[in-house]
């Protein structure tokens, strides 16, 4: 079980819209994107299952940046059952569910990209790494993929998020990235950049 908001959408035939906040975060910080988004989607928001001193996590770190690779993948799985488990619940198409991540989140989103076939439809990406290297990933053709990255991110380097976007094409993912140039902050134009792509998509 993870610690989650659902909240329902008028139009089912919208994505639903899967939350992951940053490291230290909650399911409450990134409701207020939805409205930029879309405003008529369902809204799923999880909170990491993981306490790094306190601060709610999706999967445990060793160190800054560097994975604990099997808890990445234990983690990624207790994410896509829970998605299954929350469309049962909720009655929302499991088939149709888009993730929006910031950093941490930004990682598991990719970590079910990488692991998962079907898990998500497409994936909204404000500052992420490579989750997982030396893996083949599934065959991802034609799954949207927006990535915001900083050109001076200290946590998520520029050649850090442009080898996953090639990592992701290779993969036949259909990947835009958008650039930055404040760190690793999650800013209201990355956002804005990300509902002009989701309304083409
Ligand atoms: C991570 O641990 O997932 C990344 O370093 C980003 C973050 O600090 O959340």
């Amino acid at each position: 079980m993870m610690k989650h908001i659902f909240q329902k959408g008028n139009d089912q035939s919208k994505p639903t819209l899967l939350l992951l906040h940053g490291t230290g975060g909650t399911e409450e910080d990134l409701l207020q994107l939805t409205d930029i988004i879309d405003p008529d989607a369902n809204v799923l928001s999880v909170r990491g299952n993981v306490s790094e001193n306190g601060m709610p996590r999706f999967f445990r770190r060793l160190a800054e940046g560097v994975f604990d690779e099997e808890d990445l993948v234990y983690r990624t799985k207790e994410l896509n059952e829970f998605l299954a488990y929350a469309a049962q619940k909720y009655a929302f198409d499991r088939d149709n569910v888009l993730a929006i991540g910031y950093s941490n989140g930004a990682n598991i989103a990719a970590s079910l990209l990488f692991h998962y076939e079907n898990s998500l439809k497409g994936a909204v990406l404000h500052h992420p790494m490579v989750p997982r290297r030396g893996i083949d990933l599934p065959d991802l053709t034609g799954k949207p993929v927006f990535i915001a990255a900083g050109t001076n991110d200290p946590i998520c380097s520029a050649e850090e998020s442009t080898d996953l976007q090639s990592r992701l094409e290779k993969a036949n993912a259909s990947v835009d990235i958008h650039w930055e140039n404040n760190g690793h902050q999650l800013t209201i134009s990355e956002v804005e950049a990300a509902a002009k792509w989701y309304r083409n998509i």
